[in-house]
């Protein structure tokens, strides 16, 4: 029998490989959005739907009868980039058919490209950045005027907080919520920055109001999401100076214990860490909470101080490791999981070794790996050249894909034998005989159906795994059907 892969150990998830159609929802005319890339696409592509709901749009998940076509796109390699283009292609058969169709292209490409996206993509009638969602019935209407419609603004506030967002995957269990949009990292081999525009923090208390009301309707746990939810920060300055004395100030480790009170029946998730911010404050947060699920996935992108540098990450290995430590002594059996990118401008034998050597050291439960893809105007693209060879690219990716490989199998053994709460996200991929869902550890775990159900947490008895998956059986329910 074959069992679904909860994750995927090569260079084509996080970033470019989630396409997600939308689920329905009910109104006259007919919109379908499309999303590439991260998790914040997918949860800004529910902000887009409810924008769009308050203009008599529901979403429909069969692209031939849509009225508007939004992709929502991802630039962060150019391969994520390549796809677009390509779906962009498929699409072209459907505007001949309809000449009335909207396609408009949102997100990270449209931030990126801009106007340039409409003379290189003759089909598209509208691009609208990742700030500019509020204006999207506006642009339509000048879509309809015959023009072609763009607004790539970025703003310094824009948090969509007030927006209660629709959710695609109807009858869920788990949702994102933002809570910081945009980076002010600087990352040298990132577009992140460009296409998404300056760090800020959403209203505290929206969050827990929006974590309150999916917990309502069902859902059992939420995903926190910023591209460096360790800098989140509400009423203080980047410099830790409080902004209006007359409200309280929260942090990222204050705003998670906030979440966690929600219900102790709401499971909590985070991403992503970064390296150099994450504080013990929200380590001790974790520990504290049964709900906070004991998984952090903290990128190193490298494993030698000197590329760290050249990539302006913020901290060398040995900090990296220190947080490591912490992360070990703090929280009671927590998986780990990371990101690295090999073949970065001048990256030696040597320094690729150190990345293996220090995957020997913390191995991670899980990874995600990516060959360096050189992105326009980053400080990378104008500071140093892309000079690691495609075939030596391709040699270290799969050193350390292979050795992943085998730490990811190593930590499923170690979980044989033990129970574990695990919520039911729905059926097994491969089987309607199976269920599956994950541990705190955010590992996937499939099980016998028996009467079990969406939204229970059950207690498995782990009885056997793959690298990728865990298989086990029900001993104990935890909580009634939802
Ligand atoms: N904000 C997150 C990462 C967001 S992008 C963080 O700082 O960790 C997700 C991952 O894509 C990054 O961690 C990095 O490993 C990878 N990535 C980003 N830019 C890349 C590039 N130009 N080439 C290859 N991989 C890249
Ligand atoms: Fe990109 Fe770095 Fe910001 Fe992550 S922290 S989004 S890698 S600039
Ligand atoms: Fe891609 Fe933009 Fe996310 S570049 S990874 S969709 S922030």
């Amino acid at each position: 029998m074959e069992f679904e892969q909860n994750k995927v150990i090569d260079e084509s998830k996080q970033g470019e490989a989630t396409v997600l159609p939308t689920n329905e929802t009910s109104g006259n005319k007919k919109l379908y959005v499309e999303s590439y890339g991260c998790a914040m696409n997918f949860s800004d592509s529910e902000v887009v739907a409810s924008i769009m709901a308050k203009e008599g749009y529901s979403t429909t998940r069969n692209v031939d009868e849509a009225d508007v076509i939004l992709i929502n796109t991802c630039s962060i390699r150019e391969n994520a980039e390549t796809r677009v283009r390509t779906r962009l292609g498929d699409l072209k058969i459907k505007k001949k058919e309809n000449p009335d169709l909207v396609i408009g292209i949102l997100g990270c490409m449209a931030e990126r490209l801009k106007t340039a996206l409409l003379e290189e993509e003759k089909l598209v009638d509208l691009v609208a950045g990742p700030d500019a969602y509020r204006d999207l019935p506006n642009l339509i209407e000048e879509v309809g005027t015959g023009q072609k419609a763009v607004n790539v603004l970025l703003s310094r506030d824009e948090t969509y907080a007030d927006i209660s967002p629709v959710r695609l995957d109807k009858g869920g269990v788990s949702a994102f919520v933002s809570i910081t949009r945009g980076c002010d990292n600087m990352c040298s081999f990132c577009v992140v920055p460009f296409t998404r525009g300056r760090e800020r923090s959403r209203d505290p208390k929206t969050i827990v109001e929006e974590c309150k009301t999916l917990f309502a309707n069902g859902y059992r746990e939420v995903t926190l999401l910023g591209q460096n939810v360790d800098s989140y920060r509400w009423n203080l300055t980047s410099k830790g100076v409080v902004k209006d004395a007359t409200i309280p100030t929260t942090n990222f480790a204050e705003l998670m214990e906030m979440v966690a009170h929600v219900s102790p029946d709401l499971r909590v998730r985070f991403s992503t860490s970064h390296p150099k911010d994450m504080t013990d404050d929200v380590l001790h947060v974790m520990e504290k909470y049964e709900n906070i699920c004991s998984n952090i996935h903290l990128p190193v992108q490298s494993g030698n101080s000197a590329v760290l540098a050249r990539m302006n990450r913020g901290y060398s290995r040995e900090w990296y490791l220190d947080r490591i430590h912490a992360i070990r002594s703090i929280v009671t059996d927590c998986a780990i999981s990371t990101d690295m990118i090999i073949g970065f401008c001048g990256e030696t034998e040597d320094e690729h070794q150190q990345t293996l050597s220090l995957m020997d050291e913390v191995t991670f439960d899980f990874a995600y790996m990516y060959k360096y893809s050189e992105r326009p105007k980053t400080l990378a693209e104008r500071k140093f050249e892309d000079d690691v060879p495609e075939e030596i690219k391709g040699k270290r990716l799969s050193e350390i894909v292979e050795k992943q490989r085998s730490h990811s199998h190593l930590w499923n053994k170690k979980q044989l034998g033990r129970i574990d709460k695990v919520l039911i996200e729905g059926f097994s991929k491969k089987s309607e005989e199976h269920l599956c869902g994950r541990n705190s550890r955010n590992s996937m775990v499939i099980f016998p159906k028996d009467n079990f159900k969406k939204g229970q947490y059950v207690m498995v008895k782990i009885t056997d795994c793959t690298s990728a998956t865990l298989l086990g059986e029900v001993v104990e329910i935890c909580s009634t059907n939802p």
